[in-house]
C-alpha cells in the first residue's frame, strides 16, 4: 500500500492561498455517482451551475467552464480573442502575470510588459500612458490579474477599464480573477470587462480542475474574425451546447456536482458577506504581521489583497526553512515564496471557508514557527488578531456567522 506519510492527528492546515480546504458540503456533493453526461439529468446541472457562475462572475453573458486548471482558461482566453502577431499590453504584478505573459508569447502574440516591482499593483497611469501614445491602436488587449496570488496585492480592475475609455482605445480587457472571485468584489459587466479568466480551487472552494471564461459581445464578435488556431478551448462549441446545458466534450461532472453545492454555500452566505469576511480575516493577519515586526510584500494598503498576505523574511532567514518547521511541527502548508521572491516570502492564505478560528489556529502556527525556526520576531502577533475580531463594537456590527 502507499503509504505517503504517517497520519498526523488533527486536521491538516491549509493555508496557501489556493488550492483551499473543501467544505465538507462540497466533498459530499462531489462523492455522487456519475451520470450520463448526455442524458436528461445533466442538462439541468449544467444549466444551474452556468446560471450560478454568471451570478457570481456579476456577467449576463456567456461563461464557459473547462475541465482545465486555470492556466487552460488563461490559453482559452488568449486563444478566442486574438490574432497572430496581435500586440497585448500586460502588468507585471508578480510570478502570476509574468507565466500569462510568456504563454501569450509561446502562442505568437507580441507583448508589452509594463514593468513592477512585485509590491504594487498594476500600474493605472502607465496603462493609460502607453495607451494614449498607441495612435495606430495597435495594442489590442490590456490583460491584468486581479489579485497577484505571488504578492498578495490586488489591482484596480475599475481603475483599469477607465483610464482605457479616457484614452478612447478599442482594446479588448482581460483579466485573471483565479484568487481573487468568490473571495474579493468583482463585476464583469458593470467594470467592462471583455474577458475574465477564473479557476475553482481557491474562492469557489472546489478541488483543483475547473476553470472558466465569462465573455463579453465585444470579444465574442473578435473571436469570430482572430487567426490564432484552437479546438479544445473554442468557445463557440461550447456556447453552442451550453444552451442546453451540455458540454461539446466530457465534462468534470462530479466536480460540477461539487460547483453546484459551492454555488449554494455562497449565495446562502451572501457574495457581500462574503466579501466582508475576506476584508476582516485579511486585517487580523496583517496586524498579527505588525505586531511581530515583520513587513508586508504589498507597499500599498490602499492594495492589500483580502485573499492572501506575503510576508518578507528578515534578512538572512530563509522563509523555505521557516515553512518548513512549519509544516513539520504544526501539520500546516503556508504558500511558498515564487521565482523572484523565492526563499525570501511565506503567503498565507485567508481565502475560501475559513472562519475566525481558522485564522487564529494559522496565525498561532505561524507565530510558534516563528520561534521554533529561530525567526528574529516580537511575540504578540496572535494576540493583536485576537484583539480585532473579538472587539466588542465591530462583532456587534456583524450579523451572526
Ligand atoms: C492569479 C493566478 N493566475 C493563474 C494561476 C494558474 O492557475 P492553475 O495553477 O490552476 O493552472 C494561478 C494559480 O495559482 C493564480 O493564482
Amino acid at each position: 500500500m502507499l503509504r505517503l506519510s504517517a497520519h498526523p492527528s488533527g486536521r491538516h492546515f491549509l493555508q496557501i492561498p489556493g488550492p483551499t480546504n473543501v467544505p465538507d458540503r462540497v466533498l459530499r456533493a462531489i462523492d455522487h455517482a456519475t451520470i450520463d453526461h448526455r442524458g436528461p439529468e445533466f442538462g439541468e446541472l449544467g444549466k444551474a451551475v452556468l446560471a450560478g457562475m454568471q451570478k457570481v462572475m456579476k456577467t449576463e453573458g456567456h461563461v464557459v467552464i473547462y475541465p482545465a486548471s486555470g492556466t487552460g482558461a488563461w490559453e482559452a482566453a488568449l486563444v478566442n480573442a486574438l490574432s497572430d502577431n496581435d500586440l497585448v499590453l500586460m502588468a507585471e504584478t508578480g510570478h502570476f502575470a509574468t507565466l500569462w505573459k510568456n504563454m501569450a508569447e509561446h502562442l505568437g502574440l507580441r507583448v508589452e510588459f509594463l514593468p513592477g516591482d512585485w509590491r504594487r499593483a498594476a500600474d493605472v497611469e502607465a496603462i493609460a500612458a502607453r495607451l494614449r501614445a498607441d495612435r495606430n491602436r495597435e495594442i489590442k488587449a490590456v490583460c491584468v490579474v486581479h489579485n497577484e496570488t505571488a504578492t498578495g496585492v490586488t489591482s484596480d480592475i475599475q481603475a483599469v477599464r477607465d483610464a482605457i475609455d479616457r484614452a478612447g482605445h478599442p482594446a479588448l480587457l482581460m483579466v485573471d480573477t483565479i484568487s481573487s472571485l468568490g473571495s474579493i468584489d468583482y463585476r464583469h459587466d458593470e467594470w467592462g470587462v471583455d474577458v475574465t479568466v477564473a479557476g475553482s480551487q481557491k474562492g469557489l472552494m472546489l478541488p483543483p480542475g475547473l476553470s472558466f471564461n465569462a465573455i463579453s459581445a465585444k470579444a465574442l464578435a473578435a473571436s469570430q474574425k482572430n487567426t490564432l488556431r484552437r479546438s479544445y478551448w473554442d468557445w463557440h462549441a461550447m456556447i453552442a451546447s451550453n444552451a442546453t446545458g451540455y458540454f461539446p466534450y466530457t465534462p468534470a461532472t462530479n466536480l460540477l456536482y461539487g460547483l453546484h453545492e459551492a454555488l449554494d454555500m455562497l449565495f446562502t452566505e451572501g457574495l457581500e458577506t462574503v466579501f466582508e469576511r475576506h476584508k476582516r480575516h485579511a486585517e487580523a493577519t496583517r496586524r498579527a504581521v505588525r505586531a511581530w515586526g515583520l513587513e508586508i510584500l504589498c507597499a500599498d494598503p490602499e492594495r492589500y489583497s483580502p485573499s492572501l498576505t506575503a510576508v518578507m523574511m528578515p534578512e538572512g532567514h530563509s522563509a523555505d526553512a521557516f515553512r518548513k518547521a512549519v509544516l513539520e511541527h504544526f501539520n500546516m502548508s503556508l504558500g511558498q515564496g515564487l521565482t523572484k521572491v523565492k526563499d525570501k516570502v511565506f503567503r498565507i492564505g485567508h481565502l475560501g471557508d475559513i472562519n475566525d478560528l481558522t485564522v487564529c489556529g494559522t496565525l498561532s502556527g505561524v507565530e510558534m514557527g516563528l520561534q521554533i525556526a529561530g525567526v528574529p520576531h516580537q511575540t504578540g502577533g496572535v494576540q493583536a488578531a485576537l484583539e480585532y475580531l473579538t472587539d466588542v463594537a465591530e462583532v456587534r456590527s456583524r450579523p451572526l456567522g
